[in-house]
């Protein structure tokens, strides 16, 4: 589903995020990116959502090579992938509500489909209190809870998640992990980049990254 082949990024010319990496991710594969602070997971993510382009080396997502895509075909990719940023992304003047629905809406799902599916995912996360709060009024752990929600509310096919459990408190992070992997078990492909180890990496691929590089390419740990 995802294949890099000696991709480097490369910011203001000096700036090596990640350097020659090779790897593939495949369909039901659960994955973590593993390193330390500055190692280049959230730049590897990018590029695996297509919103980064590599400076060398080629990307492929669906077995399609990013490098000759469209904006439009890009847009296409994204509707089959979940992504949850590290700083959240939300838009803060808008409901709770308003952020999960987003991607229904884009995707023209009927109305009562939405309020449905919106109301049982955010009761899933415990937001059910908070629909109609604005999201700059919510906690850190709740932003985060929201921005999972927004990104698997359209059941993608791929769940790339930037250190989603950063934010929250031990039972919730426990809670949420053990959710990424009932949905990898009902088939989605999920990579989540985390500085710390996890239970979950034993059922994983493990990729390490150290400054920019691949040190330990997705042995299974
Ligand atoms: N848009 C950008 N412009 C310039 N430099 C960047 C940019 N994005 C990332 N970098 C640099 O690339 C390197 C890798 O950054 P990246 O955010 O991928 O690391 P990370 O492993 O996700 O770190 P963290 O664990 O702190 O989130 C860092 O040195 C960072 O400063
Ligand atoms: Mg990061």
């Amino acid at each position: 589903m995802i294949r890099f082949e000696n991709v480097t990024k490369i910011y203001h010319d000096t700036v090596y995020a990640v350097r020659d990496i090779t790897l593939s991710i495949e369909k039901g594969d659960l994955c973590f990116i593993v390193g330390p602070s500055g190692a280049g997971k959230t730049t590897l993510l990018k590029l695996m959502f297509g919103m980064e382009r590599p400076s060398r080396g080629t990307v492929s997502l669906f077995d399609r090579r990013t490098d000759g895509l469209d904006a439009s075909s890009i847009q296409a990719i994204r509707r089959h992938t979940g992504f949850v940023f590290q700083d959240y992304r939300l838009i803060d003047d808008w409901t709770v509500y308003n952020n999960a629905a987003i991607m229904l809406e884009i995707l023209g799902k009927p109305a009562v489909y939405i309020r449905g599916r919106v109301w049982r995912m955010l009761k899933w996360v415990g937001l059910q209190h908070k629909v109609y709060e604005r999201a700059r009024n919510l906690s850190g752990g709740e932003r985060q809870r929201l921005a999972l929600v927004r990104a698997i509310i359209h059941d993608p096919d791929i769940l790339i998640a930037d250190e989603p459990v950063g934010s929250l408190d031990e039972p919730m992070a426990r809670y949420m992990m053990n959710m990424f992997l009932k949905l990898n078990r009902k088939g989605t492909t999920i990579v989540i980049a985390s500085h710390r180890q996890d239970t979950l990496m034993e059922y994983a691929k493990v990729f390490r990254m150290e400054h920019g590089c691949l040190v330990e390419p997705g042995s299974d740990a």
